[in-house]
């Protein structure tokens, strides 16, 4: 017996989105198909089962990341390592209808990604399974589909159970995007089109496009496929017409080749987009309507220029980035990532490395929109395991399948610069290492030829058997940037990437003394490292590395120094959930970001702002609370001529930024007052800087990222949350508890404060401040109207804040 249909509401959506669509009625519906889905933590065999009832089931919204949900334990089998958040199975259904008119339609599910093992049934059949837990993938759904009064039942099985399989926080569920797309059965098919700019110049520009279409049809058909390319002006450029005949059942590939003069290009700094929209026509119908976005742009690396994007050399000033959000987990929001990659906009950075794995898509396309330059990446290993379960157990009949996957999902992206075939893969050190190494080039090579492929190398030397395969387009280094300078002595006509540098450590708002000494492990000072520091912190002065990498001085020095040195990917931008490198519990998150995992800058950030940026900066550290009689060291980032210090009035001396200096220090004997820098440029005050000893905690300040958001159940605004004394200075060790109560059409879905060893809930009504911050994240629930944050503390003058959510 089938189902009753109780979704209703489901139904409705899908009818009206397939119906509204007059013009095009007959051609490709796209729906995000994440909502009213039910979710099961555990196990529930019987679920895949179309008349399973499931009306205990918690009901959600796509995408859902059930880790995040859960307590921090050094007990859970992912260990501090993986972020000590639980995993295990879980199951999710999803009942919708079909109207009785679409019942010659072709309908495709898509899941952005799913970590990990999901298993994926429509009406009790099996569709397939995908061990990896971040590649894209589509089932045809069209044979198994109910139409009318009878639902038709999606059940997804994850299993994220066998743990550790990751050296990072991982998240599980269906944490991506899932859309139901709808075609005719003349259509283009999935992945269906390869944009290449094969000649590019200021005058003049060619573009190819290679359509693939299929032809589901019982018959033979002629069609005619007409691409119109438009302009980032969305003005049209160019139009191409080709005639065929496809008979039933085949695919095939059109090639279109467009001539656009005066090219708009891509670049970092005018991310200009180009769009073709293909139709298949036939018999006086659009069949089909496909888009695809692109850039016009060209580069190439050059063994002694570096990076060359369209004419000119452009240092790559890029972050490796894990795909957590923060407090939001691994669930995709679009909004939440915009926002990092806002962040590092304005810290200069031009480059992400998605490392170790696919990104969401969402990610890319802000790439594309907001100019950066990506260095796309596939595996963290290959055969060899670096954790328990991780994807070498289906290594060898998984990877060629998901590597094809991943780059024609990725491929028409301009933003994608460079393909990583794998991290410090394991095979470096094993003579498997040269078959599998070109076994990978090809497999990529014969999917796309328009960028260079590479790889995160440790060590990057000849002996590397990676290296030694004699392909790669780049020599990826990670760390040793001792050897930079030397590089050509090494890999004579090479061409250098620095894949992944530095793995400098910090806490935000944390600061030991002395600073002017470097440590290769977070350790005190006068400490040996296995006593760490109290509360597993480190000192936020650039002078804490990993012994495998340096501070963010010492490899920037040497990069900015040397035009073949085409740019490098800093070990991280943001800090991420898992590898608390150096620490273990109670540390559940890493050290390693410029930027915490709440979103907050650390100090490094404006080191390279003032190095990356043409902003005045001047940024002074450490808070000025300390003990009576201490002695400080103050340091400055500047990109001033000097700056000269004041404490309480009395000036404390001048220092200038000469030679390969990057920062600026006094060493200073504490009293109670204000320091003030004064920066000057050429003898001219640029910029002054004050920090008051502040006083005991008073006050909470709430500042909004934005305070209109989208009514779409999905947009965000990022509410910081600062502790302020009565005088309104930030008090810089400031640990208050703060409740966050709402009113109007949002919710909380996040709240963090950066601390690395925090063990409260990311999703509650409260956060403790962690040296005088924390973030508040609220979603819109989907309703217009006017949201209201209260925000309070024992003892403390609570603050309010007013966010409207418009439609
Ligand atoms: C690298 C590795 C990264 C991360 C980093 C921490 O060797 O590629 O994934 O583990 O070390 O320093």
């Amino acid at each position: 017996m089938k189902t009753i249909p109780k979704y209703h509401i489901c139904f409705l959506v899908l009818t009206m989105i397939f119906s509204s669509c007059s013009k095009k009625q007959d051609s490709r519906v796209i729906v995000n198909f994440g909502n009213n889905w039910k979710f099961h933590p555990g196990e529930a065999e019987q679920a895949k089962n179309p008349d399973f009832n499931d009306s205990s089931w918690r009901m959600l919204d796509l995408p859902h990341d059930w880790s995040i949900e859960g307590k921090f334990s050094p007990d859970h089998p992912a260990t501090p390592g993986g972020g000590a958040l639980p995993g295990g199975t879980g199951w999710y259904r999803k009942a919708f209808t079909l109207d009785e008119e679409e019942k010659d339609k072709l309908f495709f599910i898509d899941f952005d990604g799913i970590y990990m093992n999901s298993e994926v049934w429509i009406n009790g059949k099996l569709l397939g399974k995908r061990p990896n837990g971040y590649i894209s993938f589509r089932y045809e759904l069209t044979p198994y589909l109910n139409f009318r009064d009878t639902a038709n039942i999606l059940a997804v099985r994850v299993d994220n159970s066998k743990q550790p399989n990751s050296r990072w926080y991982s998240g599980s569920g269906i944490y991506r995007n899932v859309w139901l797309v709808k075609t005719n059965d003349i259509y283009v098919d999935h992945r269906g089109t390869f944009v290449t700019t094969p000649e590019v110049s200021e005058e003049n520009a060619t573009v190819s496009l290679i359509t693939t279409v299929k032809n589901a049809d019982e018959s033979a058909k002629d069609i005619q496929l007409m691409t119109t390319i438009y302009g980032p002006e969305d003005n049209e450029l160019d139009i191409k017409r080709t005639e065929v005949s496809i008979e039933a059942g085949e695919i095939t590939d059109i090639e279109q080749v467009f001539d656009i003069s005066d090219p708009e290009l891509w670049s970092v700094g005018n991310p200009a987009l180009h769009k073709a929209v293909t139709q298949i026509m036939a018999d006086g119908k659009i069949w089909d309507e496909y888009n695809t976005d692109f850039g016009i742009r060209h580069f190439r690396f050059d063994s002694d220029l570096g990076f060359i994007l369209n004419g000119e050399p452009v240092k790559i000033l890029g972050v490796c980035n894990h795909h957590d959000l923060g407090c939001l987990g691994a669930a995709v929001n679009t909004r939440a990532i915009e926002r990092q990659l806002e962040i590092l906009k304005d810290m200069g950075c031009n480059g992400i490395r998605t490392s170790h794995n696919p990104p969401a898509p969402e990610l890319l396309d802000l790439c594309d929109k907001m100019g950066f330059i990506v260095m796309d990446e596939m595996f963290d290993m290959w055969k060899k395991q670096k954790s328990e379960y991780d994807y070498s157990l289906y290594w060898d009949e998984w990877h060629e399948r998901d590597l094809k996957d991943f780059i024609l999902r990725d491929r028409n992206h301009p933003s994608v610069f460079i393909w990583s075939i794998g991290n410090e893969i394991l095979e470096q050190w094993d003579s498997t290492g040269i078959e599998l190494t070109r076994e990978l080039y090809d497999i990529v090579s014969e999917l796309d030829t328009t960028r260079p492929i590479s790889a995160g190398c440790n060590p990057p030397a000849p002996e590397n058997y990676l290296i030694r395969a004699g392909v790669l387009d780049l020599i990826g280094y990670n760390y040793h940037h001792e050897q930079y300078p030397g590089f050509h002595d090494i890999f004579p006509g090479g061409k250098f990437i620095g894949t992944e540098t530095c793995s400098a450590l910090a806490t935000r708002g944390h600061y030991d003394m002395p600073s002017d000494s470097i440590r290769r492990w977070p350790y005190r000072w006068d400490l040996p490292f296995t006593d760490g520091n109290p509360g597993n912190t480190v000192s936020a002065y650039d002078n804490v590395s990993a012994p495998w990498g340096s501070t963010h001085r010492e490899t920037w020095r040497v990069i900015k120094n040397f035009d073949f040195l085409s740019g490098m990917f800093i070990w991280t931008g943001f800090d991420y959930l898992g590898e608390p490198t150096p620490y273990w519990w109670p540390s559940r998150g890493s050290y390693f970001g410029v930027i915490d995992l709440a979103g907050f800058p650390k100090d490094s950030y404006y080191l390279y702002k003032s190095e990356w940026t043409d902003e005045d900066v001047l940024h002074v550290f450490p808070h000025w609370n300390w003990n009576e009689g201490d002695t400080i060291d103050v340091w400055a980032y500047t990109n001033c001529d000097e700056v000269e210090l004041f404490l309480n009035g009395r000036s404390k001396g001048t220092n200038r930024i000469e030679g390969d200096k990057l920062n600026l220090m006094w060493r200073l004997v504490y009293e109670p007052g204000t320091i003030k820098a004064v920066g000057r440029r050429d003898g001219e005050t640029i910029m002054t800087k004050e920090i008051r000893t502040a006083g005991e905690p008073a006050a909470i300040r709430l500042r909004a990222d934005r305070d209109r958001i989208t009514a779409d159940g999905r947009d965000l605004s990022f509410i910081t949350v600062d502790i302020l004394d009565d005088q309104g200075n930030l008090v810089p060790y400031a640990d208050n508890l703060v409740t966050f109560d709402l009113e109007g059409p949002g919710t909380i879905a996040g709240v963090d404060n950066g601390s690395q060893t925090s063990h409260e809930p990311f999703i509650a009504p409260y956060r403790k401040a962690f040296n005088g911050k924390c973030l508040a994240v609220i979603r819109s629930d989907g309703d217009p109207g006017t949201i209201t944050i209260n925000a309070g503390s024992e003892g403390l003058e609570g603050a309010r804040l007013e966010l409207t959510s418009e439609p």
